[in-house]
């Protein structure tokens, strides 16, 4: 019974992939056509970030989405109209391809009515959550690496049994863009952590290692979240529940060495689709269009 008990605590099957902001950092790309959509080689960049979650074993996703990002679920929900042209037709691999899509895993869409700040789109998930541990994974943000870096956070996750968040190296002209941590290594890699500060200004901040955006939680981050108020920008902020977790909890880094894409700038963007085409069956055609320019 206990053992059933600490297995349970300890294996990381939900997911939240927050993806309901406005955009507005890449405007005016992303008016009418969700960031979290954008393509990145052959398909949208939410669908890296689920396939990175799935691929670390977990099988309930929920997807924090707005009222104004309904293609994101389109995208994922079976197109009847679409499956019988393609039957009808004969398209029997465009119809595997897109049945693939619809059953990927299980996903959840919570509709975030106000865009208070990624704190509150955790909390849209409580339900979800309930009693569990879960990872959370930014939709606009496509990571690479052996393992992947979910996988590689679910592992220090059930060695340690707490909560742990991936970390990399940043610029100190860009602490502005991330919640910015220091602590107390505790082995190669692993941090235990004692202060965060979301987009701290070069001066404040109390390292050069930047959250990356993967993270897997205890369930009691939720009780820490309910209690945050506003913070950096005039929003809900998960860094400041993360500081007071720690204050309470074990509260781990893990520093990743893979490839981080934030596809909300333009060089993220492109070099995503340059590196991951070539590491693709895509390779030949992209090599080609590389030659002649
Ligand atoms: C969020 C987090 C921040 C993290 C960053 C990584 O900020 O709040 O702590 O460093 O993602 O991309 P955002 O980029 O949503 O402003």
């Amino acid at each position: 019974m206990n053992n059933k008990k600490s297995n349970k605590n300890k294996q990381v099957t939900k997911a939240i992939i927050p993806a309901a902001g406005l955009g507005t950092r890449f405007l005016p790309l992303t008016k009418a056509q969700p960031k979290e959509m954008l393509p990145v080689v052959n398909k949208p960049t939410i669908q890296w970030v689920i396939e990175e979650a799935i691929d670390a074993g977990i099988k309930d996703i929920a997807i924090i989405t707005g009222d104004h990002k309904q293609s994101i679920e389109n995208h994922f929900r079976p197109f009847k109209k679409l499956e019988k042209a393609l039957e009808e037709s004969g398209k029997l691999e465009e119809l595997d391809k897109i049945r693939k899509v619809n059953s990927l895993a299980n996903l959840k869409f919570i509709i975030q009515h106000e865009q208070k700040g990624l704190g509150h789109a955790i909390l849209c998930a409580k339900e979800f959550i309930g009693d569990n541990p879960f990872a959370v994974l930014l939709g606009d943000t496509i990571c690479t690496g052996s393992p992947n870096c979910t996988k590689g956070l679910a592992r220090v996750f059930e060695e340690r049994e707490a909560s742990v968040f991936a970390v990399e190296k940043i610029k100190l002209e860009d602490t502005r863009r991330y919640g910015v941590i220091s602590g107390n290594q505790v082995e190669d890699q692993i941090m235990l952590v004692d202060k965060l500060v979301e987009k701290p200004e070069p001066e404040d901040a109390p390292s050069l290692l930047g959250i990356q955006g993967r993270y897997i939680f205890t369930p009691d981050l939720l009780v820490h979240q309910e209690k945050t108020n506003k913070g950096a920008g005039g929003e809900i902020q998960l860094t400041d529940a993360m500081q007071s977790l720690a204050r309470e909890s074990k509260l781990y880094s893990w520093t990743f060495t893979g490839n981080r894409y934030d596809i909300g700038t333009m060089k993220d963007w492109f070099q995503s689709h340059l590196e991951l085409s070539i590491a693709s069956e895509f390779s030949p055609i992209i090599k080609e269009v590389l030659k002649k320019l």
